[in-house]
């Protein structure tokens, strides 16, 4: 249902506003998911809303002018100090102004795109000045506000645990929108449409047809400029507490009870719940410690793998294993499920099992692996049978960030995490940091330490990327 909406950004002249929120807030515009809109970004830097709408169009491909232009004629921009409680009635009076000139009905998007230590100050700010409300929303309520929370949130179980108790004093769960951007990945958002609309899938989906699950989410690049949050955070708390726990959850949760709203949400919920780690092994690339912002004798971790487990019925003894750093050898986000070898009838067996893929970036589609004949002889070989997305469906498909705020503009909360799933993973994530080991060295650009052997010793894991 398309409505009009003012966009409050704080923290308007970070990167994620240049590169993902403006980008977004860009394409809907011109596909008219909302009827009108405003935006009005706030931050520190004293500059104009010209200075952060250019550094915003590098990022936008292909640039429609009436559609940059109604962007141009729609945004403000407040310096602002969140630790400055005037700041806060200057912007309930922005608010108000813009709403007025632009006809604005009074739905409110704030987007925290500030780093987590500043949420709760922000929202009861925000609260104290009445520029937000608790509200329980009702389906077709008139106007609303509603707050979207950018990744990382904390940065340790006790940290979201305390950020979620205070906000939750000034909004409903139903008005908060967590962020983890991999949930509105296209191929992330279809694995659990496949999995429950396949028969040829979800029948096998279990310990007993399932040999082991790997996860992988390598980068080429490196930290890029971001050495002072990066050195706090690290590869676990970065990417594995987050994107790959979610995805870990997607691949693992128990049927839900329909493929939306909050069904998915409390079947993650559940998987995570019964996440157990068994091993874990950490690296950093060679040079880390000379980045810009980062200690000289860091130990934070730019490469980890765990092998997990998750101890139900369902699941019981088949290995999880995840895998993701910074400055290696290839950019790929993909998980593979191995399929168990079936008793060989040959005299040449098949030197592998099935395998699906789903590969979510880049070469988007899922690819099964099945064992043929090679013709005029009884060898087996493995032929992969593909579904290319982007053959099928066009190079065009949404970016992340612009389904995660259309579905914000709609009120489905469905890919947001829920206040449970955010802690769970941070509990597994304080588990994983126990058994982590000692910091492993490797080559920029390589595939990371070769201790990774040492994850499973009595398996030979054959990382499939
Ligand atoms: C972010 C991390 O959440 O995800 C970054 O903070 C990482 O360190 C990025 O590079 C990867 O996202 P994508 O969409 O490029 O795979």
């Amino acid at each position: 249902m398309a409505t009009d909406i003012t966009f409050i950004i704080l923290g308007a002249t970070g990167d994620l506003t240049k590169r993902k929120i403006i980008p977004a807030i860009y394409r809907l515009a011109q596909e008219k998911a909302f009827t009108n809109f405003a935006i009005i970004g706030v931050a520190l830097p004293d500059v104009s809303i010209e200075t952060v709408l250019k550094s915003a169009v590098p990022f936008i491909k292909k640039i429609d002018r009436r559609v940059w232009k109604k962007i141009e004629n729609s945004s403000y921009y407040l310096p602002f100090d969140f630790y400055n409680k005037n700041d806060y009635s200057k912007l309930k009076a922005t608010i108000k102004d813009v709403e007025k000139r632009h006809k604005l009905s009074g739905n409110h998007v704030f987007y925290f795109a500030t780093m987590p230590d500043h949420f709760t100050t922000i929202t009861q700010q925000l609260a104290l000045h009445g520029i937000v409300t608790k509200q329980q929303l009702k389906p077709n309520e008139e106007s609303w506000p509603r707050v979207v929370y950018e990744k990382p949130f904390g940065s340790d179980l006790q940290s979201a645990r305390d950020i979620n108790r205070s906000i939750l004093k000034v909004f409903n769960e139903n008005q908060v929108y967590r962020i983890d951007h991999y949930l509105g990945k296209e191929l992330i958002g279809n694995i659990a449409l496949v999995r429950f609309t396949n028969a040829v899938f979800e029948p096998l989906w279990n310990k007993k047809f399932i040999d082991s699950v790997q996860i992988v989410l390598s980068e080429k690049i490196g930290i890029e400029g971001r050495g002072e949050y990066y050195d706090k955070y690290g590869a676990m708390k970065d990417m594995l507490q987050s994107h790959m726990l979610q995805m870990l959850a997607l691949v693992g949760m128990e049927v839900p009870r329909a493929l939306g709203g909050k069904n998915i949400r409390d079947a993650k919920t559940r998987v995570l719940k019964k996440v157990k780690v068994e091993s874990a092994i950490v690296g950093q690339y060679e040079g880390y410690r000379e980045e810009n912002g980062v200690a000289a004798h860091s130990k934070t971790d730019t490469f980890v793998a765990a092998k997990l487990y998750i101890d139900n019925a369902r699941w019981k003894g088949v290995p999880f294993y995840l895998k993701t750093g910074k400055n290696l050898d290839k950019k790929e986000i993909s998980i593979h499920i191995k399929f168990k070898m079936v008793k060989c009838l040959l005299s040449t067996c098949p030197s592998d099992s099935n395998y699906l893929t789903i590969r979510v970036q880049p070469n988007e589609g899922f690819f099964v692996e099945l064992n043929t004949k090679v013709p005029g002889s009884y060898e087996v070989m493995p032929v992969s049978m593909d579904f290319c997305h982007k053959c099928l469906f066009g190079p065009n498909t949404p970016e992340a960030y612009e389904n995660l705020l259309l579905d914000v503009t709609r009120g489905d909360q469905s890919v947001f995490l829920h206040k449970d799933e955010i802690e769970l993973s941070w509990k597994i994530a304080g588990e994983i940091e126990k058994k982590r080991g000692p910091l492993h060295v490797y080559k920029k650009q390589s595939s990371g330490p070769a201790e990774l052997k040492n994850l499973d010793p009595k398996r030979d894991i054959r990382w499939r990327a």
